[in-house]
């Protein structure tokens, strides 16, 4: 089962450096050649069948995982799981849902006409979580969408994919502090998302998170071509609950903030 995990993972992260090209410099920048561990890695999905969160969270069961925390995002009309290993180098798993009803009638009917086609037989294996679209939508459909949820408009452009990566910070050799962290990646010529701050959270709340801006990449839409922001990547440490007891869990107003990296400057 843990090495299927860990390829799964592998695949992951090759789909995701596709449109994450700063992935590996961050990689480079932070670890020096030596490997990094992921605190977590995020998914987005919408609330309607075959593809809503209970559907994703089969297959992330079927991995050994069992879900540890439940989130709601009233603003951003958004509710959320996390998902947690017994192997614990094993990356945490966030997974997000859009509450698609609470938008207008055109926007319901863009995502429903996308998420129709899909055949349910495919959202029970893995490999459907970095299966991308499998629709077809216009660039005007995709500023529809952007109108009224950034999230939405993304999904629409990237489909099943990681959202974010995240280095754990404590994991990580030579830093204790999320500032340095900060402070390299910015010399490094990194753009933060600084959306309520730099540093999400704090020691009260067990964990601070950061990170870069979303990367652009190039989408084809049904009409045309335009370059959009992709993913990114987040670096998190976490604070001891009790005694060699780290926290897993996520803060919500954190993550809030955290859904902004892949938005527009
Ligand atoms: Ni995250």
């Amino acid at each position: 089962m843990s090495k299927q995990v860990h390829q799964f993972f592998e695949n992951l992260w090759q789909d995701y450096i596709q449109r994450t090209p700063s992935a590996d410099k961050v990689h480079q920048v932070l670890g020096q050649g030596h490997s990094i561990i992921n605190d977590h890695v995020a998914f987005r999905t919408f609330n309607l069948a075959p593809v809503n969160l209970e559907a994703l969270t089969k297959i992330i069961e079927s991995m050994g995982y069992f879900a540890n925390g439940d989130y709601e995002f009233t603003e951003k009309k958004l509710r959320a799981k996390h998902f947690e290993h017994a192997d614990p180098s094993l990356p945490k798993v966030f997974v997000s849902e859009l509450l698609v009803e609470e938008f207008s009638p055109e926007v319901q009917d863009i995502i429903q006409r996308m998420v129709t086609g899909i055949d349910a037989t495919h959202v029970t294996e893995p490999a459907f979580l970095y299966s991308g679209t499998h629709w077809d939508i216009t660039y005007a459909e995709y500023q529809q969408l952007l109108a009224e949820s950034e999230y939405a408009a993304w999904m629409s452009a990237f489909g099943f994919c990681a959202n974010h990566f995240t280095v754990s910070v404590n994991a990580l050799p030579g830093y204790s502090t999320l500032e340095s962290v900060n402070a390299k990646l910015k010399d490094a010529g990194f753009t933060l998302n600084s959306s309520g701050g730099e540093i999400k959270g704090s020691p009260e709340v067990y964990l601070e998170q950061s990170s870069t801006m979303a990367d652009h990449a190039e989408v084809r839409f049904k009409d045309k071509a335009a370059r959009i922001p992709s993913c990114f990547y987040e670096f998190a440490k976490r604070y001891e609950l009790a005694p060699g007891k780290l926290y897993t869990g996520f803060v919500a107003a954190s993550a809030d903030k955290i859904f902004e990296s892949t938005h527009s400057k």
